[in-house]
C-alpha cells in the first residue's frame, strides 16, 4: 500500500465533506450556458442500432435475485438489447417549462449521469459479424462502434490466461466496462462531486448485475485489471484535455451455471487494445470549465494498480428472501425496473408493515451466486444505520443492520455505549436478518437535520445512513479501495430503489448529508466507520407540473 496516497485521499475525503457550519466547495450556482451535455456520442463512429425490446410482464421480479429462476438467454442481438435496455437506457423524458430532460433506468446525483458505458463482444448474429469494442448510446439505444478486433484478440481475451484448469470465461460471454465523466457531476457539485460519480457506477453495477440475472446471466466484477489495463480495454488509454473520461471497472457477463474461477487479461491483449485506431471523436460536453482542486486529483490517486487484489472472499450467506407478496401479485422485474423513479418529496403518512421493511432490508444482504451483490469479489463493508419513522409493528428509533455479521462485535464496540443492539430476530423479523434497536425515539428532525435539511429522510417509512468500515480496508488494500466502498453503497442504493418499488412505495439516493453529524450520532471517533451514502423510502408525492413522455418515441 502507497502510504502516501492513502493520506492523499483521505485529505480528499475531508475536503469534500459537508459541515453543518459550511457545505463541500462548490460553485454554488449553476451556470446554465457550461451545462454539460448528458449524452457522450462518438461523433463519426459507426452506428448499431438495437432494436427496442417489450418491457413485458416476465420474467417474474425476483428472477432478478435468485439463482436458478429463468434458463440462461442465448447470445443474440435481442439479448445484448436487453441488456442495455435494462440495466442503462432511458426510462422517461420529463418536461416543464420549456425544459425537457432523460432520466434513466440507472439514476445518478442530480440526473446529471456521469456513467457511460462500453460493450466488448465476440461476433453477434445481428449486431456485429466481427468482435468489436463499442460506446453504448442511451438516447438512441445503440453501439457505437470504436474499434473491430480480431477473432484471435477477443479469444485471448475471453479466454485469459490459463492458470489451471477452468480457468477463463465461456463462449456466451461478453464484457461490459464502465467510465466516468467526473467534469458532469463538478459543474454542479464541485469538490463533492467524484464521490456522487463513484455511488453512480455502483448504481450501474447494480441494475447491470440484475438485468443479467433476469436473462439468466452472471455478472462479475474484474478487479483484478489496473485502471490502466479498463482504460485501454474501454479505449479510453489517452483521455480527454478537458474533459476526462475515467475507465472505472470491466465486468464480466456470462450464461449462469459455468463455475467462474479466475480470469487475468494477457498483457498481449491490453497493448493490442492500447494501440487500436479508434473510430469516432468524442463529442465536447461544455463550451468552458471549471477546474476543481481535488476531482481529477482524487481520480489519478484511487486508480488501482495492475494486480492488487481485492480477493476477500465475500461471506455470501446463503439466506432465503422472505417475500410478503405472493410472487404472482408484483409487476414483473422489467416494469419495476423501468418505472423506478426518485421520489422528490413524500407524504409524511405512509407507513409500511414490519414483514415489508423486513423484506426491503434482507435484499441489501450478499447471497450466495445472487445479484447483485455476488458480482463484487469482497466481503461486505457496509452497514445501514437506519431511522425508522413509520413502519407498521415497530417502534419509531435507530437500528442497524450489520450486513456482515462477522462485524457486529466490532461495529458495536465503536458506537455509543448506551446503544441497546436488541436484536429484533426472532419475533416477527427473519432470523437471517442482523438487525438491531439501538435506541427507541422520534428520529424524524435528526433524520431530516443531517440530510442537509432535506424533508425527504424525515417524511418517508425509514431513511438510513450506510456505514463502510474505511481506514481499514484503505489501509490494507490502498487509497484504489475508496471508490469501491461506494459503489458499495451505489449498489445497496440501486437494490432499495428496485425493493421501494416492488413494495409499493418509493425511494430517493440522498448523497447530500452532514458527514460528521453522523458519525457524532453514532458515537463514532476517528476514520475507522464513515458514513458515505443516505437512502430515504417512503410514500412519493408527485410533481404534477411535470409532464411524463415515452422514452423513445415509435
Ligand atoms: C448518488 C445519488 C445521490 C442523490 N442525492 C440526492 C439528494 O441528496 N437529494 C435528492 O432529493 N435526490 C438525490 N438523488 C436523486 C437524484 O436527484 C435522481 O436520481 C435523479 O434526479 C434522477 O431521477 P430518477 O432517480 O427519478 O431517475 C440522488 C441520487 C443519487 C444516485
Amino acid at each position: 500500500m502507497d502510504e502516501s496516497f492513502a493520506s492523499r485521499i483521505i485529505a480528499y475525503h475531508e475536503a469534500s465533506k459537508h459541515h453543518f457550519r459550511a457545505y463541500a466547495p462548490g460553485p454554488g450556482y449553476l451556470d446554465w450556458a457550461n451545462q454539460p451535455d448528458p449524452f457522450r456520442r462518438y461523433v463519426g463512429a459507426p452506428i448499431i442500432p438495437l432494436v427496442r425490446p417489450e418491457i413485458g410482464a416476465e420474467p417474474p421480479y425476483e428472477a432478478g435475485f435468485t439463482p436458478g429462476q429463468v434458463a440462461p438467454a442465448p447470445l443474440t442481438a435481442a439479448s445484448v438489447s436487453r441488456l442495455f435496455f435494462d440495466a442503462l437506457a432511458l426510462s422517461a423524458w420529463k418536461e416543464y417549462g420549456g425544459s425537457r430532460w432523460a432520466l434513466r433506468v440507472n439514476p445518478s446525483s442530480g440526473n446529471l449521469h456521469p456513467t457511460e458505458g462500453y460493450l466488448i463482444s465476440g461476433p453477434v448474429a445481428g449486431v456485429c459479424e466481427t468482435p468489436i469494442l463499442a460506446h453504448y448510446a442511451p438516447a438512441e439505444h445503440a453501439l457505437e462502434v470504436r474499434a473491430r478486433l480480431s477473432d484471435r484478440v477477443w479469444q485471448d481475451l475471453r479466454e485469459g490466461i490459463v492458470l489451471a484448469r477452468g480457468d477463463g470465461l465461456p463462449e456466451g460471454t461478453i464484457f461490459v466496462g464502465l467510465s466516468s465523466i467526473h467534469w458532469r457531476e463538478a459543474w454542479k457539485y464541485g469538490e463533492r462531486s467524484f464521490r456522487y460519480c463513484q455511488h453512480d457506477v455502483g448504481h450501474a453495477l447494480a441494475a447491470l448485475g440484475i438485468a443479467a440475472s433476469g436473462l439468466g446471466w452472471e455478472a462479475r466484477l474484474l478487479d483484478g485489471l489496473g485502471g490502466d489495463a479498463v482504460g485501454a480495454l474501454l479505449g479510453l488509454g489517452a483521455p480527454g484535455r478537458v474533459e476526462p473520461e475515467q475507465p472505472d471497472c470491466l465486468v464480466a457477463v456470462y450464461p449462469r451455471g459455468w463455475e467462474f474461477r479466475r480470469w487475468q487479461a494477457p498483457e498481449s491483449v491490453i497493448d493490442i487494445f492500447s494501440r487500436l485506431a479508434l473510430s469516432g471523436e468524442p463529442n465536447l460536453l461544455s463550451p468552458t470549465h471549471v477546474e476543481w482542486r481535488w476531482v481529477d486529483a482524487a481520480a489519478d490517486i484511487t486508480r488501482k494498480p495492475a494486480g492488487g487484489a481485492s480477493t476477500t472472499q465475500p461471506t455470501t450467506q446463503p439466506t432465503t428472501q422472505p417475500t410478503t407478496k405472493s410472487l404472482s401479485t408484483l409487476p414483473g422485474l422489467r416494469r419495476i425496473i423501468h418505472q423506478r423513479r426518485s421520489a422528490v418529496k413524500m407524504d409524511g403518512e405512509t407507513a409500511i408493515p414490519a414483514e415489508a421493511f423486513y423484506r426491503i432490508l434482507a435484499r441489501t444482504l450478499p447471497r450466495a451466486g445472487a445479484a447483485p451483490f455476488a458480482m463484487l469479489p469482497w466481503t461486505p463493508h457496509v452497514g445501514l444505520a437506519i431511522f425508522v419513522h413509520r413502519v407498521d409493528g415497530l417502534a419509531p428509533g435507530l437500528y442497524f443492520l450489520a450486513r456482515d455479521p462477522a462485524r457486529v462485535d466490532a461495529l458495536r464496540a465503536a458506537m455509543k455505549p448506551d446503544f441497546a443492539w436488541a436484536p429484533l430476530a426472532p419475533d416477527g423479523c427473519p432470523p437471517e436478518l442482523p438487525l438491531y434497536r439501538l435506541a427507541a425515539g422520534d428520529m424524524r428532525g435528526v433524520a431530516r437535520r443531517l440530510a442537509c435539511g432535506q424533508d425527504i429522510a424525515a417524511d418517508g417509512c425509514f431513511s438510513l445512513g450506510m456505514l463502510a468500515e474505511f481506514a481499514g480496508p484503505l489501509a490494507e488494500q490502498g487509497a484504489w479501495m475508496y471508490p469501491r466502498l461506494f459503489w458499495e453503497c451505489g449498489m445497496i442504493g440501486q437494490v432499495l430503489y428496485l425493493e421501494a418499488e416492488a413494495a409499493g412505495v418509493r425511494g430517493t439516493g440522498i448523497g447530500c448529508f452532514f458527514d460528521d453529524g453522523v458519525h457524532e450520532l453514532l458515537g463514532l471517533q476517528g476514520r475507522t466507520y464513515q458514513s458515505l451514502y443516505h437512502f430515504t423510502v417512503g410514500g412519493p408525492v408527485d410533481d404534477p407540473r411535470l409532464m411524463t413522455l415515452p422514452a423513445y418515441e415509435g
